[in-house]
Protein backbone atom coordinates (compact mmCIF):
# COMPACT_ATOMS: atom_id res chain seq x y z
CA UNK A 1 0.00 0.00 0.00
CA UNK A 2 1.86 3.43 -1.00
CA UNK A 3 1.68 5.94 1.57
CA UNK A 4 -1.27 7.95 -0.77
CA UNK A 5 -3.46 5.18 -0.72
CA UNK A 6 -2.69 4.74 3.40
CA UNK A 7 -3.44 8.27 3.80
CA UNK A 8 -7.03 8.28 2.09
CA UNK A 9 -7.84 5.45 3.67
CA UNK A 10 -6.87 7.02 7.90
CA UNK A 11 -9.13 10.12 6.21
CA UNK A 12 -12.25 7.44 5.09
CA UNK A 13 -12.08 5.98 8.64
CA UNK A 14 -12.24 9.36 9.99
CA UNK A 15 -15.41 10.42 8.33
CA UNK A 16 -17.06 6.85 9.18
CA UNK A 17 -16.12 7.22 12.56
CA UNK A 18 -17.03 10.99 12.92
CA UNK A 19 -20.52 9.90 11.98
CA UNK A 20 -20.39 6.82 13.91
CA UNK A 21 -23.45 7.02 16.80
CA UNK A 22 -22.84 3.60 18.46
CA UNK A 23 -24.61 1.23 17.19
CA UNK A 24 -25.37 3.07 13.42
CA UNK A 25 -24.12 5.45 11.60
CA UNK A 26 -25.80 9.39 10.12
CA UNK A 27 -25.27 9.52 6.52
CA UNK A 28 -23.90 12.89 7.64
CA UNK A 29 -24.76 15.46 10.18
CA UNK A 30 -26.89 18.30 9.77
CA UNK A 31 -28.41 17.05 6.73
CA UNK A 32 -28.83 13.71 7.72
CA UNK A 33 -28.93 12.99 11.37
CA UNK A 34 -30.81 9.61 11.68
CA UNK A 35 -30.25 6.39 10.45
CA UNK A 36 -30.61 5.68 6.73
CA UNK A 37 -31.69 1.95 5.30
CA UNK A 38 -29.26 1.55 2.18
CA UNK A 39 -26.75 3.95 3.45
CA UNK A 40 -25.95 1.58 6.23
CA UNK A 41 -25.58 -1.37 4.50
CA UNK A 42 -23.00 0.23 2.20
CA UNK A 43 -21.53 1.62 5.07
CA UNK A 44 -20.77 -1.69 6.96
CA UNK A 45 -18.67 -2.83 4.05
CA UNK A 46 -16.47 -0.25 4.78
CA UNK A 47 -16.18 -0.49 8.50
CA UNK A 48 -15.44 -4.32 8.02
CA UNK A 49 -11.97 -3.16 7.07
CA UNK A 50 -11.32 -1.67 10.87
CA UNK A 51 -14.00 -3.54 12.69
CA UNK A 52 -15.99 -6.39 11.78
CA UNK A 53 -17.81 -6.32 14.77
CA UNK A 54 -18.98 -3.39 14.59
CA UNK A 55 -19.75 -4.00 10.85
CA UNK A 56 -22.06 -6.52 11.99
CA UNK A 57 -23.95 -4.44 14.36
CA UNK A 58 -24.84 -1.18 11.74
CA UNK A 59 -27.08 -3.81 9.85
CA UNK A 60 -28.66 -5.82 12.89
CA UNK A 61 -29.76 -2.37 14.48
CA UNK A 62 -31.50 -1.69 11.28
CA UNK A 63 -33.07 -4.78 11.03
CA UNK A 64 -34.33 -4.67 14.61
CA UNK A 65 -36.52 -2.05 13.57
CA UNK A 66 -38.19 -3.95 10.81
CA UNK A 67 -41.75 -3.81 10.48
CA UNK A 68 -44.21 -7.28 11.59
CA UNK A 69 -45.18 -7.26 8.39
CA UNK A 70 -41.44 -7.75 6.79
CA UNK A 71 -40.94 -4.21 5.65
CA UNK A 72 -37.32 -2.34 6.42
CA UNK A 73 -37.84 1.61 6.75
CA UNK A 74 -36.18 3.86 4.81
CA UNK A 75 -35.14 5.90 7.99
CA UNK A 76 -35.02 4.98 11.68
CA UNK A 77 -35.34 8.01 13.72
CA UNK A 78 -33.47 6.81 16.71
CA UNK A 79 -32.77 10.48 18.55
CA UNK A 80 -34.82 13.58 18.63
CA UNK A 81 -33.23 16.04 15.92
CA UNK A 82 -35.64 18.48 14.61
CA UNK A 83 -32.74 19.67 11.73
CA UNK A 84 -34.38 17.27 9.18
CA UNK A 85 -37.67 17.23 7.38
CA UNK A 86 -39.96 15.57 7.02
CA UNK A 87 -39.29 14.14 11.23
CA UNK A 88 -41.71 11.27 13.07
CA UNK A 89 -44.74 13.41 13.73
CA UNK A 90 -45.25 14.11 9.68
CA UNK A 91 -44.64 10.04 8.75
CA UNK A 92 -46.82 9.33 12.02
CA UNK A 93 -46.23 5.39 12.05
CA UNK A 94 -47.01 4.18 15.53
CA UNK A 95 -43.30 1.89 15.31
CA UNK A 96 -42.00 1.54 19.58
CA UNK A 97 -38.48 3.77 17.93
CA UNK A 98 -40.27 6.43 15.01
CA UNK A 99 -39.15 4.88 11.51
CA UNK A 100 -40.50 6.35 8.24
CA UNK A 101 -42.95 4.13 6.52
CA UNK A 102 -41.82 3.63 3.41
CA UNK A 103 -38.98 1.30 2.07
CA UNK A 104 -35.23 2.20 0.14
CA UNK A 105 -32.91 -0.30 -2.23
CA UNK A 106 -32.49 -3.54 -0.71
CA UNK A 107 -28.76 -3.89 -1.00
CA UNK A 108 -28.73 -5.78 2.59
CA UNK A 109 -28.77 -9.24 0.92
CA UNK A 110 -25.16 -7.80 -1.07
CA UNK A 111 -23.76 -6.58 1.90
CA UNK A 112 -24.35 -9.75 4.65
CA UNK A 113 -22.90 -12.26 1.78
CA UNK A 114 -20.25 -9.97 1.06
CA UNK A 115 -19.31 -9.22 4.97
CA UNK A 116 -19.63 -13.13 5.40
CA UNK A 117 -17.29 -13.59 2.70
CA UNK A 118 -14.87 -11.44 3.19
CA UNK A 119 -14.96 -12.19 7.86
CA UNK A 120 -11.68 -12.81 9.28
CA UNK A 121 -13.68 -14.31 12.91
CA UNK A 122 -15.82 -16.66 10.44
CA UNK A 123 -17.57 -17.89 13.72
CA UNK A 124 -18.73 -14.30 14.22
CA UNK A 125 -19.74 -14.24 10.75
CA UNK A 126 -21.73 -17.43 11.08
CA UNK A 127 -23.37 -16.59 14.02
CA UNK A 128 -24.43 -13.26 12.84
CA UNK A 129 -25.20 -13.79 9.19
CA UNK A 130 -27.37 -17.16 10.66
CA UNK A 131 -29.50 -14.51 12.65
CA UNK A 132 -30.20 -12.17 10.13
CA UNK A 133 -31.07 -14.83 6.67
CA UNK A 134 -34.63 -14.83 8.21
CA UNK A 135 -35.27 -11.33 8.52
CA UNK A 136 -33.67 -10.24 5.56
CA UNK A 137 -35.79 -13.02 3.81
CA UNK A 138 -38.83 -11.79 4.99
CA UNK A 139 -37.74 -8.52 3.67
CA UNK A 140 -37.72 -9.62 -0.03
CA UNK A 141 -40.75 -11.68 0.47
CA UNK A 142 -42.48 -8.62 1.73
CA UNK A 143 -41.24 -6.90 -1.80
CA UNK A 144 -42.72 -9.06 -3.96
CA UNK A 145 -45.99 -9.83 -1.72
CA UNK A 146 -47.03 -6.15 -1.51
CA UNK A 147 -45.09 -4.27 -4.55
CA UNK A 148 -45.62 -7.02 -7.20
CA UNK A 149 -49.24 -8.23 -6.44
CA UNK A 150 -49.71 -9.60 -9.94
CA UNK A 151 -46.40 -11.89 -9.56
CA UNK A 152 -45.27 -10.20 -12.90
CA UNK A 153 -41.35 -10.66 -11.55
CA UNK A 154 -40.55 -6.86 -10.39
CA UNK A 155 -41.31 -4.74 -7.86
CA UNK A 156 -42.59 -1.22 -7.56
CA UNK A 157 -41.72 1.70 -6.02
CA UNK A 158 -44.21 4.04 -5.03
CA UNK A 159 -42.78 6.98 -3.67
CA UNK A 160 -39.85 8.78 -5.57
CA UNK A 161 -37.84 8.32 -1.86
CA UNK A 162 -37.58 4.73 -2.09
CA UNK A 163 -35.89 4.58 -5.00
CA UNK A 164 -32.73 6.72 -3.02
CA UNK A 165 -32.71 8.53 -6.46
CA UNK A 166 -35.22 11.40 -5.08
CA UNK A 167 -35.35 14.04 -7.80
CA UNK A 168 -34.21 11.55 -11.13
CA UNK A 169 -35.55 12.62 -14.24
CA UNK A 170 -37.26 9.18 -14.36
CA UNK A 171 -39.93 9.85 -12.14
CA UNK A 172 -40.90 13.84 -13.56
CA UNK A 173 -44.03 12.50 -15.88
CA UNK A 174 -44.99 9.80 -13.05
CA UNK A 175 -45.14 12.62 -10.67
CA UNK A 176 -47.48 14.64 -13.13
CA UNK A 177 -50.27 12.17 -11.44
CA UNK A 178 -49.11 13.44 -8.28
CA UNK A 179 -51.38 16.31 -6.42
CA UNK A 180 -50.07 19.41 -4.95
CA UNK A 181 -53.38 20.56 -3.08
CA UNK A 182 -54.09 19.71 0.04
CA UNK A 183 -50.14 19.53 1.43
CA UNK A 184 -49.69 20.58 4.96
CA UNK A 185 -47.88 23.57 5.46
CA UNK A 186 -44.31 23.07 6.20
CA UNK A 187 -40.71 24.05 6.26
CA UNK A 188 -37.84 22.66 4.64
CA UNK A 189 -34.59 21.69 6.63
CA UNK A 190 -32.43 20.28 3.79
CA UNK A 191 -31.85 24.20 2.86
CA UNK A 192 -30.18 25.21 5.95
CA UNK A 193 -27.36 22.31 5.21
CA UNK A 194 -27.06 22.17 1.36
CA UNK A 195 -27.29 24.60 -1.65
CA UNK A 196 -31.11 24.58 -2.81
CA UNK A 197 -29.59 24.52 -6.40
CA UNK A 198 -28.34 20.89 -5.61
CA UNK A 199 -31.65 19.72 -4.22
CA UNK A 200 -35.03 18.61 -5.37
CA UNK A 201 -37.24 21.58 -6.17
CA UNK A 202 -40.24 23.03 -4.09
CA UNK A 203 -42.84 21.41 -6.41
CA UNK A 204 -41.49 18.15 -5.78
CA UNK A 205 -41.33 18.61 -1.98
CA UNK A 206 -45.33 19.09 -1.97
CA UNK A 207 -45.33 15.87 -4.47
CA UNK A 208 -43.34 14.04 -1.76
CA UNK A 209 -45.16 14.74 1.14
CA UNK A 210 -48.92 14.69 -0.51
CA UNK A 211 -47.84 11.03 -0.98
CA UNK A 212 -46.92 10.85 2.24
CA UNK A 213 -49.66 12.22 3.64
CA UNK A 214 -52.13 9.63 1.87
CA UNK A 215 -50.02 6.89 2.52
CA UNK A 216 -50.62 7.79 6.09
CA UNK A 217 -54.58 8.13 5.80
CA UNK A 218 -53.98 4.58 4.65
CA UNK A 219 -52.67 3.94 8.22
CA UNK A 220 -49.41 2.52 6.33
CA UNK A 221 -51.06 -0.75 5.99
CA UNK A 222 -49.07 -2.43 3.68
CA UNK A 223 -51.76 -4.51 1.66
CA UNK A 224 -53.28 -1.26 0.20
CA UNK A 225 -50.68 1.57 -0.39
CA UNK A 226 -49.43 0.19 -3.69
CA UNK A 227 -52.45 -0.28 -6.03
CA UNK A 228 -53.66 3.13 -3.75
CA UNK A 229 -50.52 4.75 -4.88
CA UNK A 230 -50.86 7.41 -8.21
CA UNK A 231 -47.24 6.90 -8.35
CA UNK A 232 -45.97 3.54 -9.21
CA UNK A 233 -43.08 2.70 -11.21
CA UNK A 234 -40.25 -0.24 -11.80
CA UNK A 235 -37.31 0.93 -11.64
CA UNK A 236 -34.44 -1.07 -13.59
CA UNK A 237 -31.67 -0.35 -11.01
CA UNK A 238 -34.20 -0.34 -7.86
CA UNK A 239 -35.09 -4.54 -9.13
CA UNK A 240 -31.75 -5.28 -10.03
CA UNK A 241 -29.88 -4.60 -6.25
CA UNK A 242 -33.01 -6.67 -4.94
CA UNK A 243 -32.39 -9.65 -7.33
CA UNK A 244 -29.01 -9.34 -6.45
CA UNK A 245 -29.65 -9.54 -2.73
CA UNK A 246 -31.95 -12.21 -3.45
CA UNK A 247 -29.43 -14.27 -5.17
CA UNK A 248 -26.42 -13.73 -2.79
CA UNK A 249 -29.02 -14.36 -0.01
CA UNK A 250 -29.93 -17.66 -1.62
CA UNK A 251 -26.05 -18.52 -1.52
CA UNK A 252 -25.67 -17.71 1.63
CA UNK A 253 -28.13 -19.94 3.26
CA UNK A 254 -26.89 -22.77 0.77
CA UNK A 255 -23.88 -22.68 2.46
CA UNK A 256 -25.38 -22.18 6.16
CA UNK A 257 -27.42 -25.17 5.46
CA UNK A 258 -31.13 -23.07 5.13
CA UNK A 259 -32.17 -24.71 2.03
CA UNK A 260 -35.82 -23.23 2.26
CA UNK A 261 -34.91 -19.85 1.72
CA UNK A 262 -32.34 -20.26 -0.65
CA UNK A 263 -34.45 -21.86 -2.74
CA UNK A 264 -37.00 -19.23 -2.42
CA UNK A 265 -34.71 -16.21 -2.85
CA UNK A 266 -33.22 -18.66 -6.06
CA UNK A 267 -36.61 -18.47 -7.31
CA UNK A 268 -37.31 -14.81 -7.04
CA UNK A 269 -34.09 -13.89 -8.51
CA UNK A 270 -34.80 -15.73 -11.61
CA UNK A 271 -38.30 -14.59 -12.23
CA UNK A 272 -36.62 -10.91 -11.76
CA UNK A 273 -34.34 -11.44 -14.20
CA UNK A 274 -36.69 -12.70 -16.85
CA UNK A 275 -38.49 -10.04 -16.42
CA UNK A 276 -35.92 -7.18 -16.45
CA UNK A 277 -35.74 -7.91 -20.31
CA UNK A 278 -39.56 -6.23 -20.42
CA UNK A 279 -37.54 -2.87 -19.80
CA UNK A 280 -34.67 -2.79 -22.19
CA UNK A 281 -34.15 -0.83 -24.49
CA UNK A 282 -31.85 -1.20 -27.50
CA UNK A 283 -32.02 2.44 -28.73
CA UNK A 284 -31.10 3.70 -25.47
CA UNK A 285 -28.69 0.78 -25.08
CA UNK A 286 -29.73 0.45 -21.36
CA UNK A 287 -32.65 -0.55 -19.42
CA UNK A 288 -35.26 2.16 -18.64
CA UNK A 289 -38.39 2.45 -16.00
CA UNK A 290 -41.95 1.42 -16.16
CA UNK A 291 -44.42 3.26 -15.27
CA UNK A 292 -46.88 0.76 -13.63
CA UNK A 293 -49.90 2.80 -14.38
CA UNK A 294 -49.55 3.60 -17.83
CA UNK A 295 -48.11 0.44 -18.81
CA UNK A 296 -45.13 2.75 -20.83
CA UNK A 297 -41.50 2.58 -20.56
CA UNK A 298 -40.34 5.76 -19.59
CA UNK A 299 -38.27 7.85 -22.21
CA UNK A 300 -35.77 8.95 -19.43
CA UNK A 301 -31.77 7.50 -19.63
CA UNK A 302 -30.44 7.44 -16.69
CA UNK A 303 -28.14 5.66 -13.83
CA UNK A 304 -30.53 3.41 -12.92
CA UNK A 305 -30.89 1.63 -16.26
CA UNK A 306 -26.79 1.62 -15.87
CA UNK A 307 -27.17 0.30 -12.29
CA UNK A 308 -29.20 -3.24 -13.43
CA UNK A 309 -25.78 -4.53 -14.55
CA UNK A 310 -25.01 -5.26 -10.45
CA UNK A 311 -27.53 -8.17 -10.87
CA UNK A 312 -26.46 -11.23 -13.72
CA UNK A 313 -28.31 -9.83 -16.64
CA UNK A 314 -27.30 -11.49 -19.68
CA UNK A 315 -23.97 -10.54 -21.15
CA UNK A 316 -24.47 -8.95 -24.32
CA UNK A 317 -26.94 -6.80 -22.39
CA UNK A 318 -23.65 -5.79 -20.36
CA UNK A 319 -21.66 -5.15 -22.76
CA UNK A 320 -24.36 -2.92 -24.21
CA UNK A 321 -23.91 -1.24 -21.14
CA UNK A 322 -20.49 -1.00 -21.02
CA UNK A 323 -20.28 0.21 -24.45
CA UNK A 324 -22.92 3.23 -23.25
CA UNK A 325 -20.95 4.10 -20.55
CA UNK A 326 -18.07 4.16 -22.64
CA UNK A 327 -20.06 6.85 -24.89
CA UNK A 328 -20.25 9.06 -22.44
CA UNK A 329 -16.72 9.57 -21.95
CA UNK A 330 -16.33 12.97 -24.40
CA UNK A 331 -18.81 14.36 -22.74
CA UNK A 332 -18.41 13.76 -19.15
CA UNK A 333 -14.98 14.48 -17.37
CA UNK A 334 -16.16 11.78 -14.53
CA UNK A 335 -18.21 8.60 -14.54
CA UNK A 336 -20.57 7.65 -14.22
CA UNK A 337 -23.05 10.56 -14.40
CA UNK A 338 -26.74 10.05 -13.15
CA UNK A 339 -28.74 11.08 -16.46
CA UNK A 340 -27.43 10.82 -20.06
CA UNK A 341 -25.80 13.94 -21.03
CA UNK A 342 -27.12 13.95 -24.55
CA UNK A 343 -30.78 14.55 -22.52
CA UNK A 344 -31.76 18.31 -22.30
CA UNK A 345 -33.28 17.74 -18.77
CA UNK A 346 -29.52 16.90 -17.61
CA UNK A 347 -28.15 18.87 -14.94
CA UNK A 348 -24.82 18.94 -13.60
CA UNK A 349 -25.34 19.97 -10.07
CA UNK A 350 -28.83 19.07 -8.71
CA UNK A 351 -29.02 15.87 -6.63
CA UNK A 352 -30.11 12.41 -9.10
CA UNK A 353 -30.42 14.64 -12.32
CA UNK A 354 -26.69 15.00 -13.10
CA UNK A 355 -24.18 14.17 -10.93
CA UNK A 356 -21.76 11.09 -10.07
CA UNK A 357 -22.45 9.18 -6.62
CA UNK A 358 -19.46 6.99 -5.92
CA UNK A 359 -22.65 4.69 -4.36
CA UNK A 360 -23.69 3.47 -8.19
CA UNK A 361 -20.11 4.18 -8.84
CA UNK A 362 -18.72 1.11 -6.57
CA UNK A 363 -22.32 -0.99 -8.09
CA UNK A 364 -21.71 -0.76 -11.65
CA UNK A 365 -17.91 -1.71 -11.45
CA UNK A 366 -19.30 -4.66 -9.37
CA UNK A 367 -21.12 -5.67 -12.13
CA UNK A 368 -19.07 -4.90 -14.84
CA UNK A 369 -16.64 -7.08 -13.32
CA UNK A 370 -18.74 -10.01 -13.10
CA UNK A 371 -19.27 -9.66 -16.81
CA UNK A 372 -15.94 -9.32 -18.04
CA UNK A 373 -15.85 -5.74 -18.70
CA UNK A 374 -13.24 -5.18 -16.11
CA UNK A 375 -11.50 -2.17 -18.26
CA UNK A 376 -14.82 -0.03 -18.21
CA UNK A 377 -15.01 -0.81 -14.29
CA UNK A 378 -10.92 -0.12 -13.96
CA UNK A 379 -11.94 3.68 -15.36
CA UNK A 380 -15.08 3.89 -13.28
CA UNK A 381 -12.90 3.12 -10.10
CA UNK A 382 -10.04 5.35 -11.16
CA UNK A 383 -12.74 8.11 -11.71
CA UNK A 384 -14.04 7.77 -8.48
CA UNK A 385 -10.70 7.99 -6.72
CA UNK A 386 -9.86 11.09 -8.74
CA UNK A 387 -13.25 12.63 -7.68
CA UNK A 388 -12.47 11.95 -3.87
CA UNK A 389 -8.85 13.25 -3.87
CA UNK A 390 -9.65 16.58 -5.59
CA UNK A 391 -12.84 17.42 -3.80
CA UNK A 392 -13.10 15.32 -0.48
CA UNK A 393 -15.71 12.63 0.91
CA UNK A 394 -18.47 15.25 -0.46
CA UNK A 395 -22.22 13.66 -1.01
CA UNK A 396 -21.99 13.83 -4.80
CA UNK A 397 -19.53 15.16 -7.59
CA UNK A 398 -20.12 17.41 -10.82
CA UNK A 399 -19.35 15.18 -13.30
CA UNK A 400 -17.88 18.17 -15.78
CA UNK A 401 -15.94 19.52 -13.22
CA UNK A 402 -16.07 17.04 -10.47
CA UNK A 403 -17.14 20.24 -7.57
CA UNK A 404 -18.33 18.62 -4.06
CA UNK A 405 -22.11 19.04 -3.85
CA UNK A 406 -24.55 18.14 -1.40
CA UNK A 407 -23.76 16.99 2.53
CA UNK A 408 -20.08 17.16 2.95
CA UNK A 409 -18.09 14.60 5.24
CA UNK A 410 -20.56 11.95 4.04
CA UNK A 411 -20.61 8.37 5.21
CA UNK A 412 -20.95 6.06 2.46
CA UNK A 413 -18.61 7.86 0.06
CA UNK A 414 -15.94 7.24 2.72
CA UNK A 415 -16.99 3.45 3.24
CA UNK A 416 -16.89 3.53 -0.81
CA UNK A 417 -13.45 4.94 -1.29
CA UNK A 418 -12.45 2.07 1.14
CA UNK A 419 -13.82 -0.64 -1.50
CA UNK A 420 -12.45 1.32 -4.26
CA UNK A 421 -9.01 1.16 -3.00
CA UNK A 422 -9.36 -2.21 -1.99
CA UNK A 423 -10.23 -3.39 -5.67
CA UNK A 424 -7.45 -1.00 -7.30
C1 LIG B 1 -34.06 13.35 1.86
O1 LIG B 1 -34.67 13.76 2.83
O2 LIG B 1 -33.40 14.05 1.10
C2 LIG B 1 -33.98 11.92 1.64
O3 LIG B 1 -33.37 11.57 0.47
C3 LIG B 1 -35.28 11.21 1.83
O4 LIG B 1 -34.87 9.97 2.27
Amino acid sequence: MTAQTADIIDRAIEVLRENDRGDYTVPTKGLYPFQWNWDSCLTALGQAHYDEARAWTEIETLFAHQWPDGMVPHIVFHVYNDGYFPGPDVWRTGRPIATSGITQPAVAGFSVRRLFDRATDRAQAEMRARALLGKVDAWHRWFYETRDPAGEGLVAIIHPWESGRDNSVDWDEAFERVPTEGVEPYERRDLQHADAAHRPTKEQYDRYLWLVQHFRSLEWDNTRLHDASPFRVVDPGFNAILIRSCADLAALAEELGETEIAAANRARAEKGLEAMERLWSDSHGQYLCLDRVSGELVNSASIGGVLAVFCAIPQARAAQIARTIEGMAPKARYFVPSHSLDDPRFDAKRYWRGPVWLVVNYMIADGLVAAGETEVAREITASSLDLITQSGFAEYYDPMTGEPLGGGRFTWTAAMVIEFLRAA
